[in-house]
């Protein structure tokens, strides 16, 4: 027999995985010390900080621990450094400092939802639902995540927004129903293009005064109907909407709640509405075999690779609710069960899937 020459596989991509996990709380840990903060304080910040004034001001017990967790930010790209000091990276200027207007300094915290989730997540699986504190957990989370998620969700809707003009799907005074409103950030968005518009928000109760706030703030509040409850099954006071979002909720419903949600959205759209989808949507299911019975699985590891953001999300998801993510299939398929059709796909802002759902009955003509 002959001795194989292959080179065996490196351990790099395991390594990438437990380094993931410790990349994670270097920038947690920088969040938390203000160091980012301390940088874009700086009077000098064209010049940076060393590590001896970087640690003063962020108050580490000296120099070296402060370099060895600069030095590594400056490793994942987060911070540049020059002789001795330490700068912010423009990224780390527009996404890590708390007070920029796209900061994600509370997404990182929050993003990857009840920290209790993960240890769990073998257990999960098996049992197909994370324990119960873990889903009170992400409750209690929610008022803090939406504020996170909020600034981005702004930009997605208005764009959104501009979208349905574009196509006639928004008329001058429409009635929009929002599903799971979060921040109010759509909310306030839609109203602003549309300020004679009228919004029936529902949420929780513990994230419903968000929303109320963020419309009182921009001076919109009358046009809002807040409803407390489960959007699943809380009566609505409106017979037909223009528009009705669902924005970033489906993926964490269990699927038959997911079904049922789209349902009870298509039917609140009626025949001359139009129900929208934001979500991160993973891979649809492969076909598992082409025409020649041959399985070609570059297919579904490419789709993979690229839908691995969305994937992780998903996967954050299952961790903490007993949702598994949605796909564009599953949209298609609960669309048409509830009598309706996925009609268009776009996206508007990186990473951020928008489904415009139409129901197939015919518009009442008069
Ligand atoms: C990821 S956030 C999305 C918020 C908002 N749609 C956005 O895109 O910015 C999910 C929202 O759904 C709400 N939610 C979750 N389960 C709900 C339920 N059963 N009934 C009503 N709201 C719910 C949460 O409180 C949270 O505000």
């Amino acid at each position: 027999m002959s001795k194989t020459t292959a080179t065996p596989a490196g351990p790099a991509p395991v390594w990438d995985v437990i380094n993931g996990f410790t990349s994670y709380w270097a920038l947690s840990a920088a969040l938390d010390l203000g160091l980012f903060d301390a940088l874009a304080e700086d009077a000098d910040s064209a010049t940076g900080l060393d590590a001896a004034q970087l640690a003063t001001a962020i108050g580490a017990a000296g120099p070296g621990q402060v370099t060895v967790l600069a030095e590594t930010l400056v490793a994942l790209g987060l911070l540049s450094a020059a002789e001795d000091r330490f700068r912010l990276t423009p990224t780390a200027e527009r996404y890590l400092v708390s007070t920029a207007p796209a900061s994600m300094a509370a997404l990182v915290r929050y993003s990857p939802g009840p920290p209790a989730a993960w240890p769990g997540l073998a257990d999960t699986i098996r049992t197909g639902a994370p324990e119960p504190a873990v889903t009170a957990g992400l409750a209690e989370l929610y008022p803090a995540l939406v504020r996170a998620t909020g600034p981005t969700q702004a930009g997605v809707a208005t764009a959104v927004a501009a979208e349905l003009e574009r196509r006639g799907l928004w008329p001058e005074q429409p009635t929009v129903v929002d599903l799971g409103c979060g921040s109010g950030a759509w909310l306030t968005a839609l109203l602003r293009t549309r300020p004679a518009g009228t919004v029936i928000a529902v949420d929780r109760p513990n994230v419903l005064p968000i929303a109320e706030r963020a419309a009182t703030d921009v001076g919109l509040r009358e046009q809002v109907i807040a409803v407390a409850g489960d959007y699943l099954g809380t009566a609505l006071p409106v017979a037909a909407a223009d528009v009705v979002v669902l924005a970033h909720v489906l993926r964490a419903e269990p699927a038959e709640r997911a079904r049922q949600l789209l349902a009870r959205a298509v039917e609140l759209a009626g025949a001359g509405g139009v129900v929208v989808v934001v979500d991160y949507p993973r891979p649809d299911p492969a076909r598992a075999r082409h025409d020649d019975g041959d399985v070609r699985g570059e297919d579904r590891v490419a789709a993979c690779v690229a839908a691995r953001h969305e994937l992780l999300l998903s996967l954050t998801m299952l961790a903490s609710t007993a949702g598994l993510g949605v796909t564009v299939a599953d949209l298609r398929a609960w669309a048409e069960a509830a009598g309706a059709e996925l009609v268009d796909s776009f996206e508007p802002l990186p990473r951020q899937h928008v489904h415009l759902i139409r129901s197939r009955t015919p518009e009442a003509t008069s």
